[in-house]
């Protein structure tokens, strides 16, 4: 039986999402000031001039004039939904998260999104998709800040600005690169083979959801659980759908994009306000903690490399159910502020360099967006679980904080806030003996092997599925208006896998290179052996 949605309000508080607004019957000013007409301007005679003496007019424009906040410096197109996640308790012999403990219900809040279009962009375009949980614990807000893809286009943070730079709509024209000119996004790819995996994942089926409902979803880096008795364990989190996965054909998402550049929020709307609740089942991917956390030759702090899941099965923790669509998209869906480095006790982050960059960004570039550093006040952010932290004042602080000493240890308000020492609930950082303590800019060697998973992937894939791919390819590059660039493309592919590479040239009208690492052989895919030579060109 579905779960009952969260509340009425669509607050995770069950609080009125706004309860200084829309109260009473009349129409009123900012100040309560109850109005008469909000339709003519104050003016000097009917035929005016306007009269600046206008307080209701002035107020009315200027709080028009501030109504957009920045968007998203990535992930700006996206739709959410309140929801419920009840634990199956699988877990809690590696983790101490109580939310992850026998049968505890949590309220979630879930934004799915699409990575590089503006916010008024179309759904249903080819592009990675971000599938971001707020977990309303009792120990404090865990969230599981994931992407439809098990792997990521860059192994070092630092690399973030440029790969989005390269892949955002091109700085001269500002057109978006799904569809158009894609000469940016296909130097970076080309010129960083890490880059590979990531995109041919993109190429794939998997780059056209059919419907949010029918995503996986994957935290991508590998982080470290930790249990009552101490002990860790390393793992990667997967949301598997009960609807199943689904993707679009090629041809359907252009149709869509066009007729109802909405698709995915409506289906999820949809869905949800007619009772056909989507749900998601949680599971890990366990891996022991070892000193050089590898797991069967795949360095798990590379976020590019994913591990099969014949090789570490997903074992599933719990249920998640999404029953109740938000009340403003503003105030919710777009003020919500996920961020890698809310955790709890019991679940801790690894030393991938990607995982540690982003939790610097996302805290970061919410100040900017959110107005300030106490967007944590604004309801969807709330914690569930009681709040008494030092941070005093700032842009939009609507706390009015009692107590004169908001330091400690102090002996004017009782000794208050208290530390909750190693054992009462607190998070505690795992001790962790590090391996080098020479400072260098630098990747290990075990980040060295860019094809492989790549290779997997593809060569694990139906006949049809490679057939789409390779028409993905082919009609991507087909739009890169630099032949050179294309080439160096076709490089990459040759080192994926000769039989992709053959056939995406040859629909580009371009010459079959070789490869320049070793590719081991595989069995002729009957969709290459069919594509060979009919491959209509772009
Ligand atoms: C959003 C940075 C890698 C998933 C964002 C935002 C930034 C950012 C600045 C906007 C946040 C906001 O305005 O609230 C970075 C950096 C990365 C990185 C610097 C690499 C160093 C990743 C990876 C994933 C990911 C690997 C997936 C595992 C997301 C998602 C959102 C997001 C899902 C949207 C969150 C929402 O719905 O509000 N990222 N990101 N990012 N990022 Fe990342």
């Amino acid at each position: 039986q579905a779960p009952e949605a969260v509340s009425p309000t669509g607050s995770p508080t069950g609080a009125p999402v706004n309860s200084r607004a829309q109260s009473g019957q009349y129409l009123t000013t900012a100040q309560g000031l109850r109005l008469g007409d909000t339709d003519h301007s104050l003016r000097a005679g009917a035929r005016g001039p306007v009269l600046l003496q206008d307080h209701h007019l002035r107020e009315k424009i200027t709080h028009f004039d501030h109504e957009r906040i920045p968007e998203r410096v990535v992930h700006a197109r996206g739709a959410g939904a309140h929801g419920v996640f009840r634990s199956y308790g699988t877990a809690s012999k590696i983790t101490k998260a109580g939310f992850l403990a026998a049968d505890v219900e949590t309220p979630v809040f879930v934004r799915f999104s699409t990575v590089l279009g503006s916010r008024g962009s179309a759904d249903a375009v080819r592009d990675t998709r971000g599938f971001s949980t707020k977990f309303y614990t009792d120990e404090g807000t865990y969230d599981l800040v994931g992407n439809n893809i098990p792997v990521f286009f860059i192994q070092d943070g630092i690399k973030f600005p440029d790969v989005i730079h390269a892949a955002k709509p091109h700085p001269d024209r500002e057109i978006p690169q799904a569809q158009s000119a894609h000469d940016t996004f296909w130097d970076f790819v080309s010129l960083h083979t890490e880059a590979q995996a990531h995109t041919l994942w993109n190429m794939s089926d998997r780059g056209i959801p059919r419907s949010y409902r029918t995503m996986e979803g994957f935290g991508v880096h590998t982080f470290r659980l930790v249990a009552a008795d101490g002990s860790t364990t390393l793992v990667k989190f997967h949301w598997k759908p009960k609807q199943g996965v689904h993707s679009l054909v090629w041809e359907e998402a252009q149709i869509i994009n066009g007729m109802d550049p909405d698709f995915h929020r409506r289906d999820l709307a949809d869905a949800i306000e007619s009772g056909a609740y989507p749900q998601w089942e949680l599971g890990v991917q366990t891996f022991p903690d070892t000193e050089d956390q590898m797991f069967e030759g795949i360095d798990l702090l590379d976020p590019t490399k994913f591990v099969p899941e014949e090789l570490a099965p997903v074992q599933p923790i719990g249920l998640m159910t999404l029953n109740a669509n938000p009340t403003n998209y503003f105030a919710e869906t777009e003020q919500v502020a996920f961020h890698p480095g809310h955790l709890v006790p019991g679940i801790d982050v690894t030393n991938d360099p990607l995982l540690q960059v982003r939790l610097f960004s996302y805290l970061d570039t919410q100040i900017s967006r959110l107005g300030g550093p106490n967007f944590a006040q604004i309801p969807i952010n709330r914690p569930q679980a009681p709040v008494n932290d030092m941070l005093r004042d700032g842009m939009h602080q609507t706390a009015v904080h009692g107590g004169v000493a908001p330091y400690r240890p102090n002996s004017l308000d009782g000794g208050c806030p208290f530390l909750a020492g190693q054992d009462v609930g607190a998070f505690v950082d795992v001790p962790e003996a590090l391996a080098e303590s020479i400072k260098e800019r630098r990747n290990p060697a075990s980040f060295d092997d860019h094809f492989s998973q790549a290779r997997l992937f593809f060569r694990s894939m139906t006949p049809v599925e490679q057939d789409h791919i390779v028409q993905a390819y082919t009609f991507e590059l087909g739009k890169c208006y630099e032949a050179a660039i294309r080439e160096r493309q076709l490089m990459a592919l040759a080192n994926i896998d000769a039989g992709l590479c053959a056939a995406v040239a040859h629909g580009l009208g371009m010459p079959v290179p070789g490869a320049t690492v070793q590719v081991p052989d595989s069995e002729p895919s009957p969709a290459l052996s069919q594509i060979g030579g009919t491959w209509p060109a772009a």
